[in-house]
């Protein structure tokens, strides 16, 4: 399971694209982490770049009446929710990397390669 950022999933959005870059870059930085302290570290900033990410891009769609914002902010909670059990498993230590890596990477692939490109092409509309 490889998590790697790809020129196709760019929404042209730049700020937008320089943001998910980023995710694809904390995402890795957490799978690489080598022990606890480097997990919790790397989950707690994976999470707030996330946090910070997702309030940049609802305020768009609520800015532009986005019709599909409440479906996108779904996915964007069940992200949030899946870090909250991550940074469990981690304290805990009962994560299971695999499992993690997974859960990354189909939700990267998924919600930048549909949900995201779709509100691009919704923000091209409007433009
Ligand atoms: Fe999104």
């Amino acid at each position: 399971m490889k998590i790697e950022w790809h020129d196709s999933y760019a929404i042209g959005n730049q700020e937008i694209d320089t943001q998910h870059r980023e995710l694809f870059h904390k995402a890795i930085v957490l799978l690489e982490a080598k022990d606890k302290a480097g997990l919790t570290d790397a989950v707690m900033g994976f999470f707030q770049y996330v946090r910070d990410h997702f309030t940049h891009e609802e305020e768009l769609m609520r800015h532009l009446k986005y019709p599909s914002i409440n479906e996108h902010m779904q996915e964007h909670d069940d992200l949030v929710s899946g870090l909250n059990s991550i940074a469990t498993g981690i304290a805990a230590e009962t994560l299971d990397r695999n499992k993690l890596a997974v859960f990354l990477s189909d939700w990267l692939t998924d919600h930048i390669g549909h949900s995201d490109a779709k509100l691009a092409a919704y923000l091209k509309l409007q433009n």
